[in-house]
Parts: structure tokens; C-alpha cells; sequence
């Protein structure tokens, strides 16, 4: 073809390649020991078990499992994810639950169904890249909130509403992920999750809460996701099978209102039709065994150490200034750097010395986070960390010394 950019639609012509993306790609060199993915450590993928699952399935429910599926997903996984979620205090029925071909479908759907161009959405500072991504293929503008180490900070949301409203702009959600928030690792406790709901119930409006991190605790008992305290249908959850099982799976699902469960099938049914049956199978009966809780506990003492690795080689190696806190789950930790340090630029630096990370930038609306940078500490072993953040700590050394 000699032109095909006369024919793109104004949406696609507008779509950028992720810088990101690109620049994660050098650190595919397996010299480079990256802290950059976002990626399950491939040790915690349970191969023995999901191959008996596998067995398991073709023999007694093979001609189903190979079959298309109904758009909402299988019937039996709603209804397990109904009755674990309700230990956590949700209450749902499983014809609010859909099964999404990951949570980024289930993001990319909101998208769909809530943005159009020049529309608001309103996210934490920082938030998940590809949340931002998702919600700016649908040309959205962002509104970003500030979190503290108690997560997005509810009085300065309030303000942003308030300020949009009398501008006679409605914001068309409020996205957050409240539990080892991807990438800053806090938490937001009890009680912000009840102003959070007051808040959406006072304005009516929409929150999106993302959870793929909640299971994944370490030193801190359970916290109840905000969905539980949704009496109104406010929320639209989301949690994944990504994290607590395996990313290639592509299942996750979904848990909100009637009316917006059926709005986000019809939309679901022009994306694929139908979420991946066979792995959706697999799921059902891995969870029916009693073997999703077991290997929950794994991963948990899996990453811990790692987590532990992390932090322990940062007071090593890392000069005076810079400023972590520990995060209690999840796979990440959130580290600022000392004034005048330009991650995004360091980044080339941490190439040569072959360690990466993901720069601060990538994660906020408005172009700050400058100074910060996500290190990722399941995927690598523990030797890797340490030697990892040797590099680091030498490359951020040099970067301050190039600074007196
Ligand atoms: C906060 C958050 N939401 C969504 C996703 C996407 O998950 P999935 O693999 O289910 O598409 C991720 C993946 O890293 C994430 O961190």
C-alpha cells in the first residue's frame, strides 16, 4: 500500500507506539537484569498440577472446553469467584461477574463504554500504565490525583470534582487500584475506602476499582476491598488470574452493577465473543481442587524474601537521600531519588551498566514522577536482585556525584 494513513480512522491515525514499550525492549538482552516487567516469577507457574487440571478437563469436559464459550464466561467460574469474593466481603450474584480476556480487556471495555473524546477521567498520581493507555486510546483527558501513603488523597479528590463539576464537566469514573497499588505499593486503608464510596455516592459517579495485587500479602492482614462497601452499585471491580496463577491464562473478571454488567457483555461481544474457554475450564477445576489457595500461599513465600532481598540491598547499595517505603504485598517497590536526578534519563545510564527499571514519568498524567522510578522483585532470584541493585545504587552514585 503507498498511503495508508488516508484511510485510518482519526482514533488510530492519533494512536502512538508506547515509548515504553520500546524501550523495554533492550531489556530483553539477558545480560541486563531488569527490574522493569511487571511479570510473575516463572518458578511460582504451578506445571505439575495444571497439567493434571489439563488431563482432568479434556477426559471428562473436553468437547465444552474446546468449544466457544458464552460471552460472560463460564457459568461454574462465576460462581467460585462469587463465593471467594465474598469472603472478602463482596456479595454478588454470578450474573454480575464476566469473564474478561484479562483485566486490560476489562479496562480497555470501560474505555469503550464510558469515554468519548475530550472526555474526563480522573486516576492516581501514579497510576498503572495501562490503564492510562487504555483510557487515552479512547482520546480521554486524565485528571490525575496525588496519592500519600494511604493511596489517592481524598481531599484533594474531592476539590478536582467539585472544580470540574462547576465547569460543567462530569468526571467519567474515578480509576484506582487500592491495595499494593501498581506502581507506588501503598494501601488504602478502611476508612478512605468508606470517604471513597461516600464520595461516589454524594457526586454519583463511577469508581473502577483494579485488584490484581490483593492477595499477594506479606506482612499485613486482609483489607476489604472497596466493592464491599458498595451498597449503591458505584463500583466496577476487577481482579485477574494473572498474578495468582498465570499471566498466559488471559482470565480475569469483572463485578458490577446489572446494568453495567450488560452494557460491558455487548460490548465484550464485538471484542473476542467469548473469553478463552479451555483456560477457563482449567481455572474452574484448579480452583475446585483446592488448588488456588495452596498456591497463593506459595507465591507469597516466594516473593516475601525477594521483597525482603530488595529492600535489604537498597540500604546497601543506594547512596544517602533516596526515599522507599517497604511495601506490605504486591511487586513492586516505589523508590524517589534525591532532587536533580532525571530517572527517565538515567535510565540509558542503567543500560550500560545493564540493570533497568520503569522511569516515573511512564506512570503520571502530568508528567511528574521525575525523580522516581518502579523496581519489579518477583521476577528475579534473589542473587540477580542484589547484584541488580549494586548496579543500580553505582549508576545513581555516579548521576548524584555528576550533580555537586
Ligand atoms: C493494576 C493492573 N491492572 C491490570 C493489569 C493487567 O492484568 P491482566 O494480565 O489481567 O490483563 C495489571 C498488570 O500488570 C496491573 O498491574
Amino acid at each position: 500500500m503507498k498511503d495508508l494513513q488516508r484511510l485510518y480512522s482519526d482514533r488510530a491515525g492519533k494512536m502512538r507506539k508506547s515509548e515504553i514499550r520500546e524501550l523495554l525492549k533492550v531489556t530483553q538482552d539477558p545480560e541486563i537484569i531488569s527490574f522493569a516487567g511487571g511479570l510473575p516469577n516463572p518458578k511460582s507457574f504451578p506445571l505439575d498440577d495444571i497439567e493434571n487440571v489439563v488431563h482432568k478437563v479434556l477426559n471428562e469436559k473436553g468437547a465444552d472446553a474446546l468449544q466457544y464459550g458464552t460471552t460472560q464466561g463460564l457459568f461454574s467460574l462465576r460462581e467460585m469467584i462469587v463465593e471467594r469474593v465474598a469472603k472478602d466481603g463482596i456479595t454478588a450474584d454470578p450474573d454480575e461477574v464476566i469473564i474478561t480476556s484479562g483485566s486490560q480487556q476489562a479496562l480497555d471495555t470501560i474505555g469503550k463504554i464510558f469515554l468519548n473524546p475530550g472526555d474526563v477521567g480522573i486516576c492516581g498520581l501514579p497510576t498503572y500504565l495501562g490503564g492510562i493507555n487504555a483510557f487515552r486510546s479512547y482520546e480521554a483527558n486524565l485528571e490525575g490525583i496525588p496519592l500519600d501513603q494511604n493511596g489517592m488523597m481524598i481531599d484533594v479528590l474531592e476539590e478536582k470534582i467539585k472544580e470540574l463539576l462547576a465547569d460543567d464537566i462530569i468526571p467519567k469514573f474515578i480509576y484506582v487500584v487500592p491495595t499494593f497499588q501498581n506502581p507506588a505499593g501503598v494501601v488504602m486503608p478502611e476508612s478512605r475506602r468508606k470517604q471513597l464510596i461516600d464520595l461516589a455516592c454524594n457526586y454519583d459517579l463511577v469508581i473502577v476499582e483494579d485488584d490484581p495485587y490483593g492477595k499477594l500479602r506479606y506482612d499485613m492482614s486482609p483489607i476489604k476491598p472497596i466493592k464491599a462497601f458498595d451498597d449503591e452499585g458505584h463500583v466496577i471491580y476487577m481482579s485477574t488470574f494473572s498474578k495468582i496463577l498465570s499471566p498466559g491464562f488471559r482470565l480475569a473478571w469483572t463485578i458490577a452493577s446489572p446494568e453495567l454488567t450488560r452494557k460491558m457483555i455487548i460490548c465484550k461481544q464485538a471484542l473476542d465473543l467469548c473469553t478463552n474457554t479451555f483456560t477457563q475450564y482449567i481455572a474452574d477445576e484448579f480452583i475446585r481442587n483446592g488448588s488456588l489457595d495452596l498456591h497463593i500461599m506459595k507465591i507469597c513465600e516466594l516473593y516475601e524474601p525477594k521483597r525482603d532481598c530488595m529492600m535489604e540491598a537498597m540500604h546497601s547499595y543506594f547512596p544517602e537521600g533516596y526515599k522507599c517505603n517497604k511495601p506490605q504485598g504486591g511487586m513492586f517497590a516505589w523508590v524517589t531519588l534525591p532532587e536533580g536526578i532525571d530517572t527517565e534519563i538515567m535510565f540509558l545510564e542503567g543500560l550500560k551498566q545493564k540493570v533497568a527499571y520503569v522511569h516515573g514519568k511512564a506512570f503520571h498524567v502530568d508528567g511528574g514522577g521525575g525523580r522516581s522510578m518502579r523496581l519489579n522483585f518477583s521476577y528475579s532470584s534473589t542473587e540477580q536482585i542484589q547484584e541488580g541493585m549494586k548496579r543500580l545504587g553505582t549508576v545513581i552514585e555516579t548521576k548524584l556525584k555528576a550533580l555537586c
